[in-house]
């Protein structure tokens, strides 16, 4: 007589082709859905990321100052930080590196726009325990020695700045557009320099300034 019993879990159905030889149930099902389910280097690199995990946490980083190297302008700098120091701090209050401004300090303003690998980033919003081992430039490293860079003349001559704050982040922010792009339309260098704020209002003569530089090499 038929049975009316619910199969049980993992059971194999009636109808199913028979083992084979010297194989468990057990054995046959997890050797069939690993295969078919391909989980073998997945489960594999599940694990190597647990156990970089519980080893993270096992040495965490700070929260006492460790040590770090920052390339700045092309010098290395040896300093000791807390991990939650920002590049930005870490940089003008240990460096005395001070062209780059904290104003807002929470990434809306671009007062402290640096460049990184040659990429704009809003130097209050990243580690400096992150920005090891990146080419991070200022403003101090543009000028050759007292003669100064084609975007600073560029503002200078063009009435780029008022009370400055924003100035520096503007120059940096520029002249990352234009060593990638050395003939920007207005478009373009309104774009570019979008994550840059000026309270005084000197938009028109940064944007002249960023149309005329002439002579901006890739850094
Ligand atoms: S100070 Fe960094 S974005 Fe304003
Ligand atoms: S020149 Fe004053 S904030 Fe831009």
């Amino acid at each position: 007589m038929a049975s009316h019993e619910p199969p049980r879990p993992g059971a194999r159905p009636p109808d199913a082709e028979p083992l084979p030889e010297g194989e468990s149930r057990l054995d046959f099902s997890r050797r069939n859905f690993l295969k078919t389910v391909g989980v073998g280097p997945l489960a594999a690199s599940v694990v190597a990321a647990r156990t970089a995990d519980a080893q993270a946490v096992a040495n965490p980083v700070g929260p006492a100052a460790v040590p770090i190297e920052l390339t700045i302008n092309g010098h290395r700098h040896a300093l000791s930080v807390e991990p939650r120091v920002t590049l930005l701090d870490a940089i003008r209050d240990r460096l005395d590196l001070t062209g780059q401004k904290r104003v807002c300090d929470r990434g809306a303003c671009g007062a402290c726009t640096m460049l990184v690998d040659g990429r704009t980033i809003y130097a209050c919003s990243m580690l400096a325990i992150e920005a090891q081992g990146a080419d991070i430039r200022t403003v101090e490293g543009l000028t050759n020695g007292t003669v100064l860079h084609p975007v600073q003349e560029a503002f200078c001559e063009h009435d780029g700045l008022m009370c400055g704050f924003c100035t520096p982040g503007f120059v940096m922010a520029t002249v990352a557009l234009l060593e990638a792009n050395p003939t920007p339309t207005a478009d373009e260098a309104r774009r570019a320099l979008d994550g840059n704020i000026c309270r005084c209002g000197t938009y028109k003569g940064v944007l002249e300034a960023a149309l005329t530089a002439k002579g901006v090499r890739r850094g």
